[in-house]
């Protein structure tokens, strides 16, 4: 929870936009039934860290291109990501989300989905509000990545040989696709040439998997009380993340025998998790991740070192440093 509220610090030239996204967003939430008010009132009781909507917030105005719709557009893409997440629960069987039960947990997979599909509904109509083709293009081609990005990933469960470039694409997909919308989409309202939309873009692909990286490492290093998710659920269930890729990369072939022999045949409640996690900070694997997230971070920041000088600048580079420092 600290740790939100160092990213507080950041978003605090944005805050008026903030808090009109909370706004509408509770009014876009209160419910059609007493089923979706419920879980609507479940969603909003732990609110998520908010970072699409910052991100989106600080470019557009950094960039000069705030607009009416800015909050709309925002909103669109915040319930797509609880969407996703909705969905996500169910694929990944996780019980617990923003230090409380998912959905999938408290009510059923069943009700999770279908609530996913609701709030994708809601999004939809919202962005339609924007009035603008090509947002409705950009938001709709990213939603589209996130569901390849999850796909994807299923097909490589239990692939002990996926590539660092395979994983890269995997989560740019599913992850860095809604950051780089957020931050292009003042670009796009504004209607500015491609040249300034595809630095916000890119900024936002490369910070997006840098914050997928980050995520990635706090199953390995992060502590659920301040996650708010249930830590070892990747090594448990054969989904490689680079941690893990980079290690069995470096070592001997006995090694790597070994360490997938562990990852093949554990049974749930031995020291599976323990084991691999040694493996992994000893052999380098934890640091080499870091320094991976920092790369894209820098590269990220290069692509927008022709915005002018604003408060928006500064925020948006320490909201870059956040993205990977974060322990939540
Ligand atoms: C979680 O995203 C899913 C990932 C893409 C790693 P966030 O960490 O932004 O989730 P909330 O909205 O803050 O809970
Ligand atoms: C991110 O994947 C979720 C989506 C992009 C839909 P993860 O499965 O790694 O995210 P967490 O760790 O459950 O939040
Ligand atoms: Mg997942
Ligand atoms: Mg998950």
């Amino acid at each position: 929870m600290l740790d939100t509220n160092h990213m507080l610090e950041y978003t605090q030239p944005v805050k008026a936009d903030l808090e009109e996204f909370n706004r509408k967003l509770n009014g876009y939430l209160r419910g059609d039934t007493p089923l979706i008010s419920s879980i609507a009132r479940h969603l909003l009781k732990t609110r998520g860290k908010r970072i699409r909507p910052a991100f989106l917030f600080l470019s557009s105005r950094a960039g000069g291109n705030f607009t009416e719709f800015s909050v709309d557009a925002s909103l669109a893409i915040e319930l797509i990501h609880t969407a996703t997440l909705l969905h996500d629960d169910v694929v990944d069987e996780s019980d617990l989300r923003r230090g409380q039960e998912t959905v999938n947990a408290q009510w059923t997979n069943l009700i999770s989905v279908l609530m996913g599909d609701y709030l994708f509904a809601k999004a939809f109509r919202i962005m339609v509000e924007a009035q603008s083709m090509e947002l409705m293009r950009a938001i709709s081609a990213a939603t589209e990545r996130v569901s390849v990005g999850e796909l994807r990933q299923i097909e490589e469960i239990g692939n002990y040989d996926l590539s660092e470039d395979e994983y890269v694409t995997i989560i740019a997909d599913k992850t860095a696709s809604l950051f780089a919308v957020s931050c292009e989409t003042g670009s796009i309202l504004r209607q500015k040439l491609p040249s300034e939309r595809h630095r916000f873009a890119t900024f936002g692909e490369k910070i997006g998997t840098a914050f997928q990286i980050a995520d990635d490492l706090l199953d390995f290093i992060g502590d659920a009380e301040v996650t708010g998710k249930e830590p070892g659920n990747d090594v448990l269930t054969g989904k490689m993340t680079l941690p893990l890729i980079y290690s069995l990369r470096n070592v001997g072939k006995a090694t790597r025998a070994e360490i997938i022999s562990i990852l093949k045949n554990h049974d749930d409640g031995n020291d599976t998790f323990e084991r691999v996690y040694g493996f992994v900070s000893e052999t380098g694997g934890i640091d080499y991740a870091y320094d991976k997230a920092r790369r894209l971070c820098e590269q990220g920041l290069d692509s927008i070192s022709k915005v002018g000088d604003s408060v928006y600048l500064d925020s948006l580079a320490g909201m870059v440093e956040f993205t990977t420092t974060r322990a939540s």
